[in-house]
């Protein structure tokens, strides 16, 4: 080798990921071992914390065979992977119980205590975010309060991607943009906030010193190098959580650049300069794993998700290209018809579990195209919930959307997307996500790159531009009738869920 490769290392929820790039961005080789997740009771999302490293060891000597590289060749490394789960060690850094993941629901009472506590309103000033299940503090009051034997072990609290910084350095440590979403960060300071700490009676000497994205925590480990084939004392930057790693990967580091992540969920991802905050806490507001700034983020949980069961459920022997297609000839706003895309209860703007799929406006003149073009107008619309909350709480103009994803290859969605939230799309090269953003995290660490904007300048190329149509004041005009469903449905969502058994 005669250049120095960066490593990004991502612990998703279904598999750990070893990606080797080059200086100028080029992806050298790429491996991933499949994760299991369990699920022992209902509402409960767990792994072990140990199977996440197993799995990167195997994943790293992959990655490394088929790039035909050593450890020599690898500059510096980078973290990133699923945010908000709780990894408990003892003393001796041993693992205490299997991590409870970002997945989870079992949390709601411990929601309410945390609020109760806090005060809902002081809890949002602090943190930038309401308490929802999925976040760290209210998993360790649920540990506290249902393990207590456990509770008393604990010394070192984690997150996934830090158990695998600790079995690689040796170090407890995390970063800022995932520090922020365990919500016991003081967003301002960027670090564990004393009060909320003290309020939820949490050690503070149990958390991590915490780092900026591209900042050194420390160098792999004699013991990690003889079982990954890394070299001992290769640098490991922070890196951030998989929304901050994955902005960093498509050039999202700037106010006025959102990256709309279109996969089973959506994710509204908007840089901020300053720590901004929703102040009824809609939108979640976290650190960036740039230096120094922070982020809003959006979060609809049935986005491609809602066209992939529509598909599975109605049209199975139909491609997606086939069905989409049709949609095409359906004027926009489908003739009246409108489709809620709580098809998995809701997150952004509504952080309602309970809430429901729906199709309003039916009639007999409505075909499959129309159920089709709803389905991609309802999604739009949900995401133009983010956008607007984003630019109600005063991030101001939107200049670009780097758009990613699945649902993102279809260019009649796109067009939607780009009419409806009014702004241009545009698609770049990188497809890599999260563990291209950690590894462009370690070239700056790593002296690389100066920056991290300029690591996004130096690597991610613009391959695709959609701009709005003729169709953004027709959009414009029936917006306001799907905001309205929401409202009027609510009840009546909690109501069918109370038959039902789920409430
Ligand atoms: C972000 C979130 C997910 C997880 C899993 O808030 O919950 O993106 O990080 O990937």
């Amino acid at each position: 080798m005669t250049q120095k490769l960066l490593l990004g290392l991502d612990v998703s929820t279904t598999g750990a990921k070893a990606l080797l790039i080059d200086s100028t961005g080029q992806v050298v080789s790429s491996a991933s071992t499949a994760l299991s997740l369990s699920t022992p009771r209902p509402l409960w999302s767990e792994q072990n914390p140990t199977d996440w490293w197993a799995g990167m060891v195997n994943s790293i000597q992959q990655a490394l065979a088929q790039a035909g590289a050593s450890g020599e060749d690898v500059a510096a490394i980078g973290l990133t992977g699923q945010m908000h789960g709780l990894v408990m060690l003892d003393e001796q850094g041993d693992v205490l119980r299997p991590a409870i993941l970002w997945n989870d629901q079992r949390t709601a009472a411990q929601c309410d205590t945390i609020r109760a506590r806090l005060g809902k309103q002081r809890l949002i000033q602090i943190t930038g975010n309401d308490a929802l299940t999925g976040f760290t503090a209210p998993k360790i009051l649920w540990v506290q309060e249902n393990e207590p034997d456990i509770y008393a072990r604990c010394r070192h609290i984690l997150l996934p991607k830090d158990y695998i910084r600790f079995r690689l350095t040796g170090e407890y440590a995390t970063d800022r943009a995932g520090g922020a979403g365990t919500i016991l960060f003081d967003l301002k300071t960027r670090t564990w906030s004393p009060e909320v700490l003290q309020a939820l009676d949490i050690p503070a000497e149990w958390l991590p010193p915490t780092h900026e994205g591209p900042q050194i925590t420390g160098v792999v480990s004699a013991a990690a190098a003889a079982v990954t084939g890394l070299k001992a004392g290769t640098p490991v930057v922070g890196g951030g959580g998989d929304q901050a790693a994955g902005a960093v990967g498509v050039g999202a580091v700037e106010s006025g650049i959102v990256a709309l992540t279109l996969g089973t969920s959506g994710v509204v991802f908007a840089t901020t300069e300053s720590a901004l905050i929703e102040p009824e806490g809609r939108l979640h507001a976290f650190c960036h794993a740039v230096p120094g700034r922070w982020h809003f983020m959006g979060v609809m949980l049935s986005a491609a998700g809602s066209l992939q069961w529509y598909r599975d459920t109605l049209a199975p022997q139909t491609s997606f290209d086939d069905l989409v297609g049709e949609a095409a000839s359906v004027p926009a706003g489908s003739e009246g018809l409108f489709f809620l895309p709580y098809l998995t209860g809701e997150r952004t703007p509504h952080p309602d579990p309970l809430a429901r799929g729906a199709w309003v406006g039916l009639t007999v003149r409505h075909t499959r195209a129309h159920l089709t073009r709803a389905v991609l107008e309802g999604v739009a619309f949900g995401i133009k919930d983010s956008f607007t909350l984003i630019q109600q709480a005063g991030l101001g103009s939107i200049n670009q959307v780097r758009i990613s994803g699945g649902g993102a290859k279809s260019p009649l969605w796109r067009q939607i997307m780009a009419d409806v939230v009014g702004a241009e799309l545009v698609t770049v090269n990188t497809t890599e996500g999260a563990a291209f953003g950690a590894a462009l995290l370690a070239g700056v660490g790593g002296g690389v790159f100066s920056s991290v904007p300029e690591a996004c300048e130096a690597t991610i190329q613009i391959t695709g531009r959609t701009a709005p149509s003729g169709n953004v004041e027709r959009y414009a005009a029936v917006y306001p009738r799907y905001r309205a469903l929401y409202p009027a449905l609510k009840d009546e969502f909690k109501a069918i869920a109370a038959i039902e058994g789920g409430a």
